[in-house]
């Protein structure tokens, strides 16, 4: 008798999917990913790869992506706003057409998990051409985007399989929040006050991450929801990338329809879709949650069940229909494990529905074409 080896199965060890396999490996690859780059006891961002002030003649940063990357672009992009840096996410398959401006003082940075998307390739190519700074974070060593910005910062989540991105949003969005506060201190002359306090909360996030993993109800709430009609995602600042990447996992892996929109959004449009058929996924991340929470209530009042994401001792526990819980962390991470929180409802959804989790239909894990 002769024993099948299967290396596809034996890649993805006790897992199901390569997937879950992924989702579950966040703690790991999150903590590879700071490895040496924060030093909390100190309140220092040790990014070795860039000397401190290499970031002091910026003006300004323009961040260009695709799909999941694109989310973990506009978190960055958001957070730099937050500390007082201009800075705008842009699409690269849009920027030939709507770049705003660029110069010698324009950081433009590729975030790309592959870094050979055609569409961040060609954002890349013009920003260089036209003269800006230029910078890629991505997953690849040696790939296209690395050789060709000048300089490229490595996410270090080791492979991903699974079309889906899972771990590579956690580690750029940590990644790029990391960077965004160099950049911000650079500009200042200083780090932002509570720096030590970030640094600290981060270097907690792999255990908070494996708290979310350890004992979710993702499973429960995706099996609750499963004949909806559409399932929708709201998040207000930070949380607004987590409410456009549950939505977009989502629908990648289930086949069915899902949107993310900003909390104050919803009632300039999408309220009209809302029904008892259309779960409401809130995400609450610190900032103004007593407006998401009446967004999340003007659905329920539209009979929509609100699944509040959010920690434990919140007053949306209370208003929602049901909750899925995250620790209370700094404003700048809470929606990364919310994020873990959603990743997982998308993936018990479309086991539920049988699909192919790693190979959803039409998709591909790196698009080289325009
Ligand atoms: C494809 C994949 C997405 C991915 C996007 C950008 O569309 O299906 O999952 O987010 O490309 O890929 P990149 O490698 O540039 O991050």
């Amino acid at each position: 008798e002769t024993v099948e080896w299967d290396p596809e199965q034996a890649g993805k060890g006790e897992y199901d999917h390569f997937m879950l396999k992924e989702i579950n490996e966040q703690p790991t690859s999150l903590a590879q990913a700071i490895e040496g780059r924060i030093d909390p006891a100190n309140g220092r961002i040790a990014l070795s790869d860039f000397e401190p002030g290499t970031f002091e003649g910026i003006d300004s940063v323009q961040f260009v992506a695709c799909g999941t990357s694109y989310h973990a672009a506009l978190y960055g992009s958001l957070t730099l706003n937050q500390a007082g840096v201009r800075s705008s996410a842009l699409l690269a398959n849009e920027y030939s057409v709507s770049a705003p401006p660029v110069d010698d003082e324009t950081l433009v940075i590729a975030v790309t998990q592959s870094g050979e998307t055609a569409d961040t390739l060609n954002a890349l190519r013009q920003a260089n051409a036209e003269g800006a700074q230029t910078l890629t974070v991505t997953n690849v060593v040696g790939s296209t985007a690395a050789r060709e910005a000048d300089d490229a910062l490595f996410i270090r989540a080791g492979p991903e399989i699974g079309v889906a991105a899972t771990k590579t949003f956690s580690s750029q969005a940590v990644m790029l929040t990391l960077l965004g506060q160099r950049i911000a201190s650079d500009q200042r002359g200083e780090p932002r006050a509570d720096t030590e306090s970030l640094l600290a909360e981060l270097a907690s996030m792999p255990g908070a991450i494996a708290d979310v993993l350890d004992d979710s109800d993702a499973a429960a709430i995706a099996r609750r929801y499963a004949d909806s009609q559409a399932y929708f995602f709201i998040g207000r600042g930070l949380g607004f990338p987590v409410a456009l990447e549950g939505a977009l996992k989502f629908k990648e892996i289930t086949y069915e329809h899902a949107e993310g929109f900003a909390s104050g959004e919803l009632k300039h449009g999408p309220l009209a879709l809302v029904t008892p058929e259309t779960p409401v996924f809130a995400i609450f991340t610190g900032e103004e949650d007593e407006k998401t929470l009446k967004n999340a209530e003007e659905a329920q009042t539209r009979g929509a069940p609100v699944i509040a994401v959010c920690p434990d001792d919140h007053p949306a526990v209370e208003a929602a229909d049901d909750h899925l819980e995250i620790a209370d962390t700094d404003q700048d991470l809470a929606g990364l494990l919310a994020n873990v929180q959603l990743q997982l409802v998308s993936y018990y959804a479309a086991d539920l529905l049988d699909r192919p989790i790693d190979k959803p239909r039409n998709l591909a894990k790196s698009v080289t074409v325009e």
